[in-house]
């Protein structure tokens, strides 16, 4: 498909013009976001045609003007063709995802991710997904495995609306239970040693909120899937690098662990890579309300 882009686009725009124009776009439900740079914008309209001709259900093209940023993960979006929303349903692995694109985050790119953790899930297991967003690793955790419930907690107000809708579309009631407010206020008053599994997908303040991770893990030990960026020149492992950052912090708080994985999700510029590890969790350290202690 992405290559179809470039060959239709190339009956209409200039051959110098065409090498400015990113070859790739997201489809998220029946939306298409491409990027495109500040001196090529003229041609967004052309591009969303040809997106639009290749895609018969895509009902609005919207151009992404700013990087992902902020508390909540936004970036700037600006109507270019179709229906002027951005609003839409996005579907995977039989789920289903409402979302508002210029209110929440959401990336297609990450369902392989969704997956693979959704697939280590065990029978009974309690998750507290740290930063869930509209909902979708928790919604397919609960789809795809028999977990007895997920926490899913979000700062941002929109999101935790288009989480409780996301709930009722995929019949998840009681097994998803969403929460609104900060991670680490609702860890230490509601959710204290009661998790199997951690969630971390906030890859920009991963370290800073490691340590609310694991009070939220059992003491009998569980697991942190931990998400962060990492820059890594040429030679170098970005995953290597996740890996002594986060054990330095683990020792320092005096926990024992494995990691019995580690990859780049994704490269995400030049150099750059977002690493996921699963941390096993031996046994957990000082907890307040440890019964032992
Ligand atoms: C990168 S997004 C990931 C969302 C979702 N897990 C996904 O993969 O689509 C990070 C989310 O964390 C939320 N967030 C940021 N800081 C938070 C905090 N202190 N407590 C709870 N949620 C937070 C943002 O609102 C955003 O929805």
């Amino acid at each position: 498909m992405k290559n179809r882009l470039r060959n239709l686009l190339s009956e209409s725009l200039p051959l110098e013009d065409l090498t400015h124009i990113y070859n790739s776009y997201d489809v998220i439900g029946d939306i298409a976001v491409i990027r495109v740079t500040e001196s090529f914008r003229k041609h967004s309209q052309t591009v969303a045609e040809t997106i639009m001709k290749i895609h018969k259900n895509i009902k609005t093209v919207l151009a992404q003007t700013s990087p992902v940023r902020g508390d909540f993960r936004l970036r700037k979006l600006k109507f270019v063709a179709g229906e002027d929303k951005t609003t839409t349903t996005h579907k995977e692995y039989g789920c289903l995802f409402s979302i508002d694109l210029a209110k929440c985050y959401f990336s297609p790119r990450l369902l392989f991710e969704r997956m693979r953790v959704a697939k280590h899930v065990r029978n009974g297991e309690v998750v507290v997904n740290m930063f869930a967003g509209v909902g979708c690793f928790s919604i397919l955790i609960a789809k795809h495995s028999k977990a007895e419930k997920v926490y899913s907690i979000d700062v941002n107000p929109s999101a935790f609306q288009c989480m409780q809708k996301n709930v009722r579309l995929n019949r998840v009631y009681g097994r998803v239970i969403p929460v609104k407010g900060d991670a680490r206020e609702i860890i230490e008053k509601r959710l204290c040693c009661v998790a199997d599994r951690v969630l971390m997908p906030l890859p920009d303040k991963a370290s800073e909120y490691l340590q609310y991770a694991l009070s939220a893990v059992k003491n009998a030990g569980g697991w942190i899937c931990y998400y962060d960026f990492e820059h890594a020149g040429k030679n170098m492992d970005p995953v290597e690098k996740v890996k002594m950052k986060v054990a330095e912090k683990l020792e320092s708080l005096g926990e024992a662990f494995t990691f019995p994985l580690g990859r780049v999700v994704r490269t995400i510029g030049p150099n750059w890579y977002q690493v996921v590890l699963d941390i096993k969790l031996i046994s957990c350290g000082n907890k307040e309300n440890d019964e032992s202690s």
